[in-house]
């Protein structure tokens, strides 16, 4: 596959200063200003900016100031310049203006406003993670230990950035963007409403959802497994319970266990481990999905501030005009 993974994205908040601290809690490694690099020199991070890296994927979230909150750019990885070439024509025949450098192609999706940046970038090498022991019926993997989960005392450390879900007025439209013009995949469906793609092996790392105003619903971001997703989120939520939104379970869509907690902006950000992984494109067979069904397999039923940000009428009503 010619576009390999996510590399970075920029989050726009207008507190940025908050929101930052929040993610530094939640596990990302903050970046001094000395050591930034940004992927494409053409836009180098401004000072003040607060960058942060994962532990497998280097600098994947940028804070930058916004009148409201956001996705401002999102980056894709790709192998080679031809993959650029593609890209640019793919999204010209689109009617979608293109900016292009050498090391980058970038344009922006109507539907989202979300600027999106492919450019070169080198693949993961994610460190093999061994699988605990666990025991079941028949099966006793672990004796007279207890189990590793429990006794795990370091912070928990996201290994990198999965996915981000963005809520597009044109879903329809913005599908079109990220599968025929940028070339994403689409792994799942749920007709009218939203439709999960790839541009890695991960089942999904855009999500497209109709609403009826563009903004960024959450950023999901991988741990090492169930255990790494509770121990996160009980950390989380010591020092502020009312950072809870909807967890633990286990979504059907992509089967990754789940939990999402929100950011001072509003913005939702999400532990997951366990995500469904497609090497062979031929094997795969995308399914259509209706409702609560394909939102979740077990765990509390999603508060409605999950599926409707308290903040969208302000958003919508131009409460905070994006500037
Ligand atoms: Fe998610």
């Amino acid at each position: 596959m010619a576009l390999h993974r996510l590399t970075q994205i920029v989050m726009g908040v207008p507190n940025p200063e908050d929101t930052a601290a929040y993610y530094a809690e939640f596990g990302l490694i903050p970046r001094t200003g000395e050591e930034v690099t940004v992927f494409d020199a053409t836009t180098p991070a401004p000072t003040g900016d607060h960058t942060f890296a994962t532990v497998d994927g280097g600098e994947q979230l940028r804070i930058v100031q916004s009148a409201r909150r956001r996705l401002v750019r999102l980056g894709v990885g790709a192998d080679d310049p031809d993959d650029l070439d593609r890209i640019a024509a793919s999204l010209a025949a689109l009617g979608i203006p293109v900016e292009r450098t050498g090391t980058a192609a970038r344009a922006v999706d109507p539907g989202t406003g979300v600027t999106v940046q492919v450019e070169m970038a080198s693949r993961y090498r994610q460190a093999p993670t061994p699988a605990p022991p666990y025991n079941a019926p028949g099966v006793d993997a672990r004796t007279e230990h207890r189990a590793p989960g429990i006794l795990r005392e370091q912070a928990v450390r996201p290994r990198k950035l999965g996915h981000v879900v963005l809520g597009s007025t044109d879903q329809e439209f913005s599908q079109k963007f990220f599968q025929q013009g940028i070339g994403f995949k689409v792994s799942d469906t749920v007709p009218g409403l939203a439709a999960f793609m790839r541009c890695s092996t991960d089942h999904h790392n855009v999500l497209v959802q109709q609403a009826p105003v563009a903004y960024l619903h959450h950023t999901s971001w991988q741990v090492d497994d169930v255990d790494e997703v509770g121990r996160g989120a009980t950390s989380m939520l010591a020092r502020d319970p009312a950072r809870h939104v909807w967890g633990l379970g286990r979504h059907h869509v992509g089967s990754n266990f789940f939990w999402y907690l929100r950011d001072p902006a509003g913005n939702f950000s999400e532990y997951y481990s366990d995500l469904d992984c497609i090497i062979d494109d031929a094997l795969w067979k995308p399914g259509v999905w209706e409702g609560a069904r394909g939102l979740y397999s077990w765990g509390p039923p999603p508060p409605p501030s999950f599926l409707a940000p308290e903040d969208l009428a302000a958003m919508m009503t131009g409460a905070h005009q994006p500037r």
